[in-house]
Parts: C-alpha cells; structure tokens; sequence
C-alpha cells in the first residue's frame, strides 16, 4: 500500500528525533512492501521564520489531505517574546483544532529493561512495571475557552475561560470507555469537581456513558489527589480520562515513571482515521542539535500510527519489539542511562533500531 505523510519536524530536537522516526519507517516499508509518501511542512517557530506566522494555510491544508501527519516538537526561547496567537504553539493548537483531534492518547508503559531509570522505589513499581493509558480531551477545556486581557478597576487583568459541552465530554469519555474494554477494564476520570463546575458536568457525563458500560469500574479522583497518587500508587490506574490541561501534567509524571517524558508516544484521533502522531516532550532546546535526544517516543509514535490510522498491527508490534531489543542489548540515550549501559546518541539510537528491523 502507498501511505502520505505529512511531516512537521519543527523546532528544537524536533528535526533530530523526526530523521530518525522516518529512517525507521522507511525500513518498515521496505521490509512489508509498503510506500511512505512524505510532505515536509512548516509549522511553529520555523514557519514563524520562514513565512512570519505558526501555522500556515498550505500546513493545515497538506495535513488534511494526507493520510495522517507525524509531528517533531515545536517553540522554544527564541519565540517566547511573541504574543498568544503568534506563538509557536499555536501552530499545535490550530491544527488540533483544524483536523478535529480530540482525543489524545497517550500510553505510559514501562519497558521492563528500563527499571533502573524509573525514579520510583522497587516496591512499588514491582516485577511487571507500569501500563496506563491516559485519554486527553484534546480540543477543548481552559486550552480553547474564551480569553483575553482587560483593563479592569483593579488594573490590568487577563483570564482563561474552562468550559466544557456534555458532546465534548460523551465523545471522550467512551474513547476510554472503549480503550478500556480491550484492556483491564477500570477508567479512573480525574478532576477538580469539588471546585470546577465544568469538572461537575464532566464527572456527571463520565457517569452516564458508563452506563453503556457495565463491565468496566469507573472511578473518580480530585486532580490533585491523583497527581499523589500517580506516584505512590500508580498501578491502580488502567484508562486515566481527564480534561486537556490536566492531562498535560498527568502524562508528562506518568511518563517519568516508564524512565523518562523521552519514552511517551502519543496519537491524537478524530472522528476519522487520519491521526497526529507526536512524542509529547516538547522541542528541549537545552540539548537541541546535541545528538542527545531521545528518539523512541517518536519512533514509537509510528508504532501508534501504523496501528490507528492505517491498521497494520504487525508492522506496529515490529517497531515496538525492534526498541524493546536494543534497550535489552543496553543501549541507552542520556536520559534513561543507567550503571553497566552503553550511552549512545540520537542517531546511533536510530541505526540501532533499525538495524533490529
Ligand atoms: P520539554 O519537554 O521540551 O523538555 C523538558 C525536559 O525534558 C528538558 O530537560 C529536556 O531536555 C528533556 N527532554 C524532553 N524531550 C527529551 C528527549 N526526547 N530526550 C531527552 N530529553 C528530553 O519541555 P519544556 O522545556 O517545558 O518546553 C520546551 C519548549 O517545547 C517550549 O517552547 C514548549 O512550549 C514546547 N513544547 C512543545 C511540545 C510539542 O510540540 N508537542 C510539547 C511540550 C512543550
Ligand atoms: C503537549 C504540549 C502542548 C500542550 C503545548 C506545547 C501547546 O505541552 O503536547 O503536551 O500543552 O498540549
Ligand atoms: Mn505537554
């Protein structure tokens, strides 16, 4: 089969971690027979330079139609001054947006080979180490309400509205729901109920879908009782449902456990099959250009993609177990070194891959 991509490497590591992902799917295709079309496209701080603005038409429309877009990271200091839309960041909002990506999974599992770079003690990661899903809403929440700045009697002021729709939270909640079903059947909604109102409607909405859903536990936790318990008990969680800002910080803590935010893949869905995959660190300009990145989440993100959007499950599975076996020969990237392992950089960590392909 021919497949398009769209590709963002964007900013930062973006474009070192994004060579990499795309010399590991190159083999897939040759190995499997398949072609992978690329597009390169701009988008964040390198569009800001390149055309003066994040998120250009010509992005959103190659994105549209291809058949799903892999993304690097984008922003970084040099665009830090500008103002709330020309951000490099909205580049991501815009597009999440534009293509209608609400649901963003993100699966925290710990390859067993990375234990000594989980910073959590023995007892309580045990022998198997760690498997969660976290299901983001992704489209709407404070990151899309309505905001702006204000000369109020007190002076200057600025606000970020928190609203969500009972459509926006049904769609999400029975993405976990289902994800749920073919896993270990528990959802734990995390909020802030006891002090949002939009957090009351999400958690009475979480309850009715879970009606149509007998078999799977539902649970309910305050947002800051979970950020805890993610770290002294985090193998009670199976599916974790929560709202796009909380989301944001819950993954990147679940990813620390599985050894480092360097490990997470991430898709984002829609109503279609035409997905965005990402890693979900951002652009690290402190080791930008280094050869220090860590490529596997991107990698595995294409693991995510092959699977979502174009149901190949064994090519998935052959990206998956390809990392799995050079983490167990002990090769590692700086951030999930540990004693006795052989540290290698970016590319070495690509070839590796590759090589096991
Ligand atoms: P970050 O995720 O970029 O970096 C946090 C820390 O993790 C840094 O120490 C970094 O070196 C390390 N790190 C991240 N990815 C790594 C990898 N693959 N290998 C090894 N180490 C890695 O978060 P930040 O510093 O808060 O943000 C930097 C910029 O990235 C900001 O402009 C932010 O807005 C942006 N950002 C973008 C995305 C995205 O494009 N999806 C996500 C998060 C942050
Ligand atoms: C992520 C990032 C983005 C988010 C930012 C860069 C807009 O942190 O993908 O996790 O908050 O969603
Ligand atoms: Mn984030």
């Amino acid at each position: 089969m021919n497949y398009t991509i769209a590709v963002i490497p964007g900013d930062g590591i973006g474009p070192d971690i994004v060579e990499q992902a795309k010399l590991v799917l190159d083999k897939i295709g040759e190995k499997y027979g398949h072609t992978f079309d690329y597009t390169e496209v701009l988008a964040g701080g390198a569009a800001i330079d390149a055309v003066g603005e994040p998120l250009p038409e010509a992005t959103i429309k190659v994105c549209k139609e291809s058949d799903s877009v892999l993304l690097g990271a984008v922003g970084g200091p040099k665009w830090d001054h500008l103002g709330g839309d020309q951000r490099p960041e909205k580049a991501l909002l815009g597009l999440r947006s534009a293509l209608g990506l609400f649901a963003n999974i993100r699966p925290a599992t710990m390859f067993k080979q990375l234990r000594d770079a989980c910073p959590l003690k023995e007892e309580i990661i045990g022998d198997d180490g760690l498997d969660l899903v976290v299901v983001r809403e992704l489209t709407g929440g404070i990151y899309f309400g309505k905001r702006g700045r204000d000369h109020g009697p007190n002076g200057e002021e600025a606000y970020d509205t928190m609203m969500y729709s009972v459509d926006e939270v049904k769609r999400i909640a029975k993405v976990a729901f289902d994800i749920a079903m073919k896993r270990n059947k528990k959802v734990t909604s995390i909020d802030k109920a006891n002090v949002l109102e939009n957090s009351r409607l999400w958690r009475a909405v979480v309850e009715e879908v879970a009606k149509d859903y007998k078999e799977v536990t539902v649970e309910h936790l305050y947002v800051d009782n979970g950020a805890m318990q993610l770290v002294i008990n985090p193998k009670q969680f199976d599916v974790i449902l929560t709202g796009n800002m909380f989301g944001d910080i819950l993954s990147d803590e679940a990813s620390m456990i599985t050894g480092s935010i360097g490990m997470l893949p991430s898709a984002s869905l829609g109503e279609s099959k035409l997905g965005m995959y990402e890693p979900i660190h951002g652009s690290a300009p402190d080791i930008a250009g280094m050869d220090k990145a860590n490529p596997i989440a991107t990698i595995t993100s294409l693991a995510m993609m092959l699977r979502y959007s174009f149901d190949l499950e064994e090519e998935a599975l052959a990206i998956e177990k390809a990392v799995e076996e050079v983490l167990e020969d002990g090769y590692r990237t700086g951030d999930i070194m540990s004693k006795g392992m052989t540290l290698v950089g970016t590319k070495e960590m690509g070839r590796l891959i590759v090589g096991k392909l």
